[in-house]
């Protein structure tokens, strides 16, 4: 089988790593891939994860049997339905379901008609209105973009000012681009944060191994948002109990509602939650595998990935037994000097050569020099993954490893995994 994955991330080496454990798939491709996929896929760096014609015509050309289009970006243009069109079978939501994720105003308003617990909010597409609605609203106060903004597109303002502030930065300003030509306002909530990532073909929805990620960029959950820096899996806050509430107040109502507006969605959606004290409550959607999450979920599948994938297209998953290792695993991102913010590319980097069997090293942002060695290329170079089979174990040996890879300004967070620890202990 010719196998094509559209993205070129750590979650696409993450993904493309679980497809070849099929004997059947023959190549995969990777549009555009990156340094270090290139040893798992053949890479075709001139056809970007955004060039829905390119990636169709080639899909055509190359007579691929199956592709995944792994990032927001494709899916909320619509690359499932060109993909489709060219006769292609595909892993992911078509663009009139991808809008989940495409549209904040769209998911609040879904949440809000199903009654899908979620924080309260307003949406507004005139700045004056969301400005006058700050003066009575609670802080800290939640300000997101409506549309896509590479997960930096929410503002948690403390107060009054800082609140005005974002609200203009994001409608005058145009920080977001049209991304924030609308905007929601939502209540500020608290609570342990777990994400669960899920397949799903309009059917049933199968939830996978939870996980947590850690988005700020330094120790103890300080500075600022960044796309992860780090995950764990499972997550301990995702208890039984959560689990079988999330199941019938979240999920399966989301799976409905989309299909109740027309939109059903097959692929991979992602539920990104908030255990309050008032239960489980959608933080955000996303309408693909989460990224750094992809990285400590997927090795712990044990089901063939490419066989779950063709069921969620077919509509077959709930004939399927979908198994799951009883480990742990952890992943930590190697990002460079400065990210997110300003951060400089093309130092060498340096990989262990003796790796543990249970220690993978996914790449995110490299490329490979015209000599073959391999450069830094992005704001998350690499994750390191570690399954063992406790929680403890895999943090020692994925900080272990992270500590053998060596590229100038290797920065990383050196407590990934922390608050699942502390949890783990009040257990
Ligand atoms: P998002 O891009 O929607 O995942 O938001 C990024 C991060 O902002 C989340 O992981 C949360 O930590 C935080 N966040 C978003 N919405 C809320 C909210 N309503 N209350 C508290 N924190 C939030
Ligand atoms: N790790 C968060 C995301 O993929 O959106």
């Amino acid at each position: 089988m010719k196998i094509m994955v559209v993205g070129g991330g750590g979650r696409e080496h993450a993904i493309i790593k679980k497809l070849k454990e099929n004997p059947e798939a023959e190549t995969i491709y990777a549009l555009p891939g990156n340094g270090g996929i290139a040893a798992d896929a053949v890479c075709v760096p001139e056809i970007g994860a955004k060039d829905i014609v390119a990636i169709a015509r080639f899909a055509r050309e190359k007579e691929i049997d199956f592709a995944v289009v792994a990032p927001d970006d494709p899916l909320v243009l619509g690359a499932v339905d060109a993909l489709e069109a060219v006769g292609v079978p595909c892993f992911g939501p078509r663009r009139e379901a991808a809008v989940i994720e495409g549209s904040k105003v769209f998911s609040k308003d879904l949440m809000k008609k199903y009654g899908i617990p979620t924080a309260a909010y307003e949406a507004f597409s005139d700045m004056d209105s969301a400005l006058a609605y700050l003066e009575t609203a609670p802080m800290p106060a939640v300000i997101k973009a409506d549309g896509l903004a590479l997960g930096k597109g929410v503002v948690i303002a403390q107060n009054l000012d800082e609140a005005r502030a974002a609200v203009q930065s994001i409608m005058a300003g145009k920080k977001f681009g049209a991304a924030g030509d609308q905007i929601v306002i939502e209540e500020f909530m608290t609570g342990p944060e777990v994400t669960v990532l899920s397949f799903t073909d309009g059917e049933v929805v199968v939830p996978m191994v939870s996980s947590m990620d850690h988005k700020r960029a330094l120790d103890g959950d300080q500075g600022p948002n960044t796309g992860g820096m780090g995950t764990i899996a499972p997550n301990p806050y995702y208890t039984p109990a959560v689990a079988k509430r999330c199941m019938e107040e979240i999920f399966l109502p989301t799976l409905h509602a989309m299909n109740a507006e027309g939109r059903t969605f097959r692929g991979c959606l992602y539920f990104g939650l908030m255990i309050t004290r008032d239960g489980p409550k959608v933080i955000e959607y996303n309408c693909r595998f989460g990224d750094p999450e992809t990285q400590v979920v997927l090795p712990l599948l044990k089901t063939d990935l490419l066989t779950v994938m063709q069921a969620a297209v077919h509509g077959t998953l709930g004939e399927m037994n979908i198994e799951w290792s009883d480990g742990a695993a952890a992943c930590v991102i190697l990002a460079s000097e400065g990210y997110p913010g300003s951060y400089e590319k093309g130092k060498p980097i340096t990989l262990p050569g003796d790796l543990p069997g249970n220690v993978t090293v996914y790449h995110a942002g490299d490329k490979l020099a015209d000599d073959g060695t391999l450069l830094t290329n992005g704001g998350r170079v690499l994750g390191v993954t570690a399954c063992a089979p406790t929680l403890e174990a895999a943090l020692e040996d994925a900080y272990e490893a992270a500590g053998k890879v060596d590229f100038a300004g290797k920065q990383f967070r050196s407590d990934i995994g922390f608050l699942a620890l502390a949890a783990k202990g009040r257990r």
